[in-house]
């Protein structure tokens, strides 16, 4: 392939640790895959062309793990992202894998579970500083219920925003320059999760206490499958200036999280979320959060991180051709699409001036907007024939 198509550091590009590590346990099946090393990962994706990395405090050393092995451990993980210059973008916690979690960490029943998990989060914000990340993301995977009664859902919001308001300022007390990304996602593990759209998320952020340190983390497959529409979704977060950070992967629509890898799936929706990603200014790291299938073995798992950043490449290529096109710019004229910045009201005015507004109805009723012609010259890029 072209060599315009290889990453470098410039784009920016992520990877959470746990997803080439992922060793294919399912419902129906163990592990397909040996374990993969926190360092081996950093290694192996530094040498695809990635530039940075996410982790949970998990992915580079055990829940039980001892003191020393611990440490053993996080010193193997640091020397990699060293001796390949890998930065870390992003850190998180696990707070979904110990049975403890059964019923969620922040807005578990029990207040004990409750306690444990915002000291586990506060250890790993140490570490997380250490290592230099700059956003921390909390993925509440295993906050929501199965059933009705089990779950006051006022009482369990009270709690998560509890849980955020106590960490941001621990964040604040230390000093760190941390921000939080709230990840949203409908279902799974959980049968209904707490926050889960990007709109729901937006929302609960206001009512924290220090709502400028936190923003959002959508994930395509997650919104996907909430029947959303991802651009739309990180348009909004755009919007309101809380774009913190990316989850890039690929869904087939509403089913389970299938976490393909980025430009799989949904490939039209791909094309507007990098269109989206350009055009809002979105300056964080370009974060892949996906899982190599089952079917791979170890070269697989490369196979198809390297695709996740071949896929970007490929597509960023496609939107630039696309808005530089003299027939798009022409359609978008046609179709109006820059009329929609231009302030309904003028300058001064008021809805006294347009009180009395009246048009020619029939005639803007019979307009047609020519959207057909400018999605399809989208899809001629998106296809190769442009
Ligand atoms: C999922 C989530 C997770 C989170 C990760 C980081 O559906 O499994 O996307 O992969 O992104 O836990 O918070
Ligand atoms: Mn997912
Ligand atoms: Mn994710």
């Amino acid at each position: 392939m072209a060599d315009k198509y290889v990453p470098t550091r410039e784009d920016r590009f992520s990877f959470g640790i746990w997803t080439v590590g992922w060793q294919g346990t399912d419902v129906f099946g163990g592990p397909v895959r040996p374990p993969m090393a926190a360092d081996r990962a950093v290694r192996k994706l530094a040498e695809l062309g990635a530039y940075g990395v996410n982790f949970h405090d998990n992915d580079v050393f055990d829940f039980d793990d001892a003191a020393t092995e611990r440490d053993a451990k996080i010193t193997a993980f640091k020397k990699a992202l060293e001796e390949t210059g890998t930065v870390v973008t992003t850190a998180t916690t696990n707070l979904f894998g110990h049975p403890m979690f059964k019923d969620g960490a922040f807005t578990a029943n029990e207040r004990e579970v409750r306690r444990f998990a915002l000291a586990k989060v506060m250890r790993n914000l140490d570490l997380a500083a250490e290592l230099g990340a700059r956003t921390y993301v909390f993925w509440g995977g295993r906050e929501g219920a199965e059933s009705g009664a089990a779950k006051d859902v006022r009482a369990a919001l009270d709690r998560y925003a509890e849980g955020l308001n106590t960490l941001s300022q621990y964040v604040l007390d230390q000093g760190y320059q941390i921000r939080f990304a709230v990840e949203p996602k409908p279902n799974e593990p959980r049968g209904d999760i707490l926050l889960p759209t990007v709109g729901h998320a937006l929302a609960f952020i206001n009512s924290l206490e220090h709502p400028e340190m936190v923003g959002v983390n959508p994930e395509v497959g997650h919104e996907e499958m909430a029947g959303v529409n991802y651009a739309h979704g990180i348009a909004q977060a755009l919007w309101h200036g809380k774009l913190f950070h990316i989850d890039l992967n690929g869904q087939h629509g509403p089913r389970y999280d299938q976490d393909l890898r980025f430009g799989a799936g949904n490939a039209r929706g791909a094309f507007w979320v990098v269109d989206t990603l350009l055009a809002g200014g979105y300056d964080g790291p370009v974060h892949f959060d996906f899982k190599p299938p089952r079917t791979e073995d170890d070269d697989g798992v490369w196979e198809s991180a390297k695709a996740c950043m071949t896929n970007y490449l490929i597509l960023r290529d496609k939107v630039r051709a696309f808005r530089a096109d003299p027939e798009v710019v022409a359609a978008l004229a046609a179709s109006r699409a820059g009329e929609l910045a231009q302030p309904t009201l003028a300058s001064g005015e008021t809805w006294r001036d347009v009180r009395e507004t009246t048009v020619d109805a029939d005639a803007l009723g019979a307009r047609g907007l020519g959207y057909e012609r400018l999605d399809q010259l989208a899809l001629e890029h998106l296809y190769g024939t442009r």
